[in-house]
């Protein structure tokens, strides 16, 4: 992961370059990194705030020979590798929140976009954007209550090294990578639930049609979540559009 890297100063998103570069063959492990982004894209068509110089604002190229049902667990390899790389350089307690958000002090620090390109039994490539607030000092007015930087949140508000922080997360991604491939996502999961806040607390999960309340019990193979209800049923949910809330 990395042998190739495309750095960008300016561009519109480093997914949406990534997926471009994987459709005319580019290989796996290839990296497009930006200073800074235009369009930077979030779950659920949001928009994802990526200042000049400010964050880590990063995507990798995998292909991955899995079938695409097995593709969320790519998400859950890029959790565990940005909150450990996050915890080695800076000390921070980050914690996953599922699926996907890097949180500091209950905001949220970071979070992860994977795209996927697939036929209808496998995967053709899968693009993992992972975007990390490092050094921002400020967010615009609707995301100040939500969203936190690494600056903001460490002791000595020291401007971190990005560099430095980009160099673990490849290394972490590669090393959780590797474990998925070579079919140890057992390892992978119990790191995950060891990063986790989502585990264990009161959630509500929002989705397109219905809403879901239960306390978080488990996470299976997949990265699905299992939620169990009042009435002691459980419900297993797939990160699709959904949208999570600790009650
Ligand atoms: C989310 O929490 O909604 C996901 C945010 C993902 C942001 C990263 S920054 C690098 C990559 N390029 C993008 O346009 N988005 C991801």
């Amino acid at each position: 992961i990395g042998s190739e890297v495309k750095y960008y100063s300016k561009i519109d998103s480093t997914n949406t370059e990534a997926k471009k570069l994987a459709q005319m063959g580019e290989k796996e492990g290839t990296v497009v990194i930006a200073e800074e982004q235009t369009g930077g894209r979030g779950r659920k068509g949001r928009a994802w705030n990526s200042p000049f110089g400010m964050g880590i604002w990063v995507s990798v190229i995998l292909r991955p020979q899995i079938s695409p049902v097995e593709a969320p667990g790519l998400t859950l390899v890029a959790a565990v590798a940005a909150a450990k790389a996050v915890r080695n350089v800076t000390g921070l307690p980050v914690k996953i929140k599922w699926p996907n958000d890097l949180m500091l002090n209950s905001k949220k620090v970071g979070g992860i976009l994977t795209e996927l390109s697939a036929e209808i039994e496998v995967v053709n490539f899968i693009v993992v954007g992972i975007g990390i607030n490092v050094n921002n000092e400020s967010f615009p007015e609707e995301l100040r209550e939500i969203a936190t930087s690494l600056k903001i949140e460490q002791a000595g508000k020291e401007k971190l090294d990005r560099v430095q922080l980009l160099c673990e997360l490849l290394h972490r991604f590669e090393e959780e990578y590797f474990a998925f491939i070579t079919g140890r996502q057992k390892e992978i999961l119990k790191q995950w639930k060891g990063l986790s806040d989502t585990l264990s607390s009161i959630v509500r999960v929002i989705g397109p049609s219905s809403i879901i309340e239960g306390r978080a019990v488990d996470l299976d193979e997949t990265g699905a979540l299992l939620v169990e209800k009042e009435d002691g049923s459980v419900e297993r949910i797939i990160s699709g559009d959904v949208s999570l809330r600790s009650i």
